[in-house]
């Protein structure tokens, strides 16, 4: 088990930044997922924790230890990869005794560790066989107990299930939940899927553009986002976003959006109140809110309601995604689908401003944050 530090870490590729300042901590034995777009420098970043990778600025530390000069194979670190990087031809048995074969450790120790690993793995059965025979999920199982066979203080994954089809995705994901809580070894887990990283993480740090926009356990970031964009990116569906602006009037706030003016209940409107960025009289604001905190009653609406007009349902089984036109915006709304309502009726539309999120028009940092 170990603690690492990335402090001010950057690399730079010619005149880009693909990794710009980056400062996080993962606690001994801590599951942390790093997510984001294509792009955003995930790989990067555990490139150079891995030592894969030179830094072209800041610190790296394991354990308190700058190890920016460390070899990688003096950090004591596996690391799994998309492609699992397996010896096709080899069994399954020496695909996972390799590291332990390069570190010359006995050959009764070898068959003892690699089969406790299968066992683990439920992989046993499968020790003879060669890679190249093997299904999508047992090569990455395969890969798996090559990484933990000699129990690193480090377990760096990129992408390992985004070879996989969804059903085995899901799985593999629990796999590798129980087997961290089963080990305890600290790991870094990339991926560009939300859901992946909301599932697994005990933290999340959410990337952009080699930027972090955020670092929270999953709930904290889904409830307070700290900007536009995470709000987007974490969730599914993405957030609704509409241009608003807030007016002061006789000493109480209110919501002016394209559809319909809102009295701001008084613990949201002091902090918004103090913003510096009020202008007369005016703070103009882009408005978020989940899909499951748009509330729709079928019916019209009565003077001082919101109406709407449904739009389109998506049916998901589980739930119906509704979107509902309001005026000159559309808000994406979900419902159980036993609610009786269709395409073109009419709907009131119920939003708590206390599920509201206030972002800043320009930059798009949260304006309820800090
Ligand atoms: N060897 C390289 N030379 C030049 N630019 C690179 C190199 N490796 C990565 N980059 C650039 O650095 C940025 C970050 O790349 P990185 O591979 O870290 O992204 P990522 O977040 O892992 O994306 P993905 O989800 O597509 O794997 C990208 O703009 C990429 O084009
Ligand atoms: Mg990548």
């Amino acid at each position: 088990m170990a603690r690492v530090d990335c402090v001010n870490l950057s690399k730079r590729y010619g005149d880009a930044l693909a990794v710009d300042n980056v400062n996080l901590t993962v606690e001994e034995g801590e599951f942390l997922v790093i997510v984001g777009p294509s792009g955003c420098g995930k790989t990067t970043t555990l490139r150079m924790i891995a030592g894969l990778e030179s830094v072209s600025g800041g610190e790296i530390l394991i354990d308190g230890q700058v190890v920016n000069k460390v070899e990688p194979r003096h950090r004591d670190i596996a690391m799994v990869f998309q492609n699992y990087a397996l010896y096709p031809h080899k069994k399954v048995f020496d695909n996972i005794a390799y590291p332990l074969q390069l570190r010359r450790v006995a050959k009764e120790e070898i068959r003892r560790r690699v089969t406790e690993t299968a066992r683990l793995l439920g992989i046993e059965h499968l020790l003879e066989r060669r890679i190249r025979q093997l299904s999508g999920g047992e090569r990455q199982r395969v890969a798996l107990g090559r990484a933990i066979v000699r129990q690193p203080r480090l377990f760096l994954m990129d992408e390992p299930l985004s070879n996989l089809d969804a059903q085995l995705r899901v799985q593999m994901r629990r796999e590798i939940i129980h087997l961290q809580r089963q080990l305890h070894i600290t790991t870094v887990y990339v991926t560009h899927d939300q859901v992946e990283a909301m599932t697994m993480g005990d933290r999340i740090v959410v990337m952009r553009n080699g930027l972090v926009q955020q670092i929270g356990d999953p709930v904290m970031i889904y409830q307070r986002p700290a900007n536009q964009f995470v709000a987007r990116f974490i969730g599914s569906p993405p957030m609704n976003l509409f241009d608003a602006y807030l007016e002061g009037d006789g000493g109480s706030l209110y919501l002016q959006t394209g559809f319909a003016r809102y009295p701001v209940p008084p613990e949201i409107g002091s902090r918004l109140a103090a913003n510096p960025k009020w202008d007369a009289g005016r703070l103009p604001v882009v408005c978020g809110v989940r899909a499951e905190e748009v509330g729709l009653t079928l019916g019209r609406a009565r003077p001082g309601e919101v109406q709407g007009v449904v739009d389109l349902i998506e049916p998901l089984g589980s739930d119906n995604y509704i979107s509902v036109a309001l005026g000159k915006e559309m808000l994406l709304a979900r419902a159980r689908p036993d609610v009786a309502i269709r395409e073109t009726a009419q709907v009131q539309v119920n939003l708590d401003l206390a599920h509201v999120h206030f972002f800043d028009p320009d930059g798009g940092a949260s304006l309820l944050a800090a």
